[in-house]
């Protein structure tokens, strides 16, 4: 091959580009799912549905998103992802708006922090069933429209929203978080085998591993864990986690520049998780 052909990369300017592609977004409503939701509406993205539990948390979402005047539009369909009724719900919601879907981040997810001798087994279940269950059965119920337009050369993407807590060992002590490390040790797997069910299917599945953000899941152990600046100058790169950090991950992981990334996770977390001391 010539050297003339080696530079000459198919259309770079668009590799990072979500032009006209349709989004869901579960969590949509807060945190690293709304964070990740600004990224994709800002990359292009003609329709990013926004789902989470409290209709209004979505509808000021949505409200937010749609100021910041890209061509796209985000949309509010408010279900409670841990009743497989609501996801079926929330994918014949969705159905009203699109006849398929591009892009699957299943991100919601919950937490619960209590010592071993008195860790509750409803929390071990909830959390477990939310952050593992759902999110298969998510995924399963979306198939059919991410099947819809996924093409060899223009896949459908599935990211999941693992943790550090699933590679590492999360918090243990007073407020140990079992259950859910458990389960985000769970899904980064979960992912890794629909990659290779789905992969055929032309729709590539990643999880991304973020580590500490400050979010309303995160703050009240990153308070108890010795707070913000503490737990920043700890980390080997001096910082926590930022939005942009997220919607970059995601939109790089929804593109053509990580056509050939399946069955992947990136972990986002300024190298924390390998530098844990025993
Ligand atoms: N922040 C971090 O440091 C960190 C680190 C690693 C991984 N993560 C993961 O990142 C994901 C997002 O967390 P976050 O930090 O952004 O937390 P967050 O700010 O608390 O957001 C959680 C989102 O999930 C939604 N949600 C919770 N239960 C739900 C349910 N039953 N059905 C539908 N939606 C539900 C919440 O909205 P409603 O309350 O309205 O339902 C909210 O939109 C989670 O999977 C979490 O495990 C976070």
């Amino acid at each position: 091959m010539s050297a003339e052909a080696d530079v000459s990369l198919n259309d770079f300017k668009g590799l990072f580009s979500l032009q006209g592609k349709v989004a869901v977004v579960t969590g949509g409503s807060r945190g690293l799912g709304l964070n990740a939701a600004s990224g994709l509406l800002q990359s292009g993205c003609s329709k990013v549905f926004i789902t989470s539990r409290k209709a209004k948390a979505c509808e000021e979402a949505i409200a937010a998103l749609n100021k910041l005047g890209c061509s796209g539009k985000a949309i509010s369909v408010p279900a409670d992802l841990s009743k497989t009724s609501e996801i079926e719900r929330l994918v014949k919601e969705v159905e009203k708006h699109t006849d398929h879907v591009d892009i699957l981040l299943a991100n919601a997810g919950a937490t619960w922090g209590a010592p071993f001798d008195e860790h509750p087994e409803e929390a071990f279940a909830k959390v477990m069933d939310l952050n593992v269950k759902s999110v298969f059965i998510c995924i399963q119920k979306f198939a059919p429209l991410l099947r819809k337009k996924a093409k060899l050369e223009d896949p459908s993407r599935v990211v999941v929203t693992g943790s550090i807590a699933g590679i590492g060992v999360g918090t243990i002590g007073k407020n140990a978080t079992f259950g859910y490390s458990a389960s985000k040790a769970a899904v980064l797997h979960l992912a890794r085998n629909l990659a290779l069910e789905l992969g055929p299917q032309h729709i590539l599945v990643n999880s991304i591993a973020p580590g500490f953000f400050p979010t309303k899941m995160a703050s009240g152990l990153m308070e108890l864990s010795g707070g913000v600046k503490k737990l920043a100058e700890a980390n080997p790169n001096k910082r926590l986690g930022l939005p942009e950090d997220i919607a970059g991950t995601v939109v790089y992981l929804c593109s053509r520049a990580s056509g050939h990334v399946n069955g992947g996770h990136i972990v986002l977390d300024g190298g924390s998780v390998l530098s844990a001391k025993l």
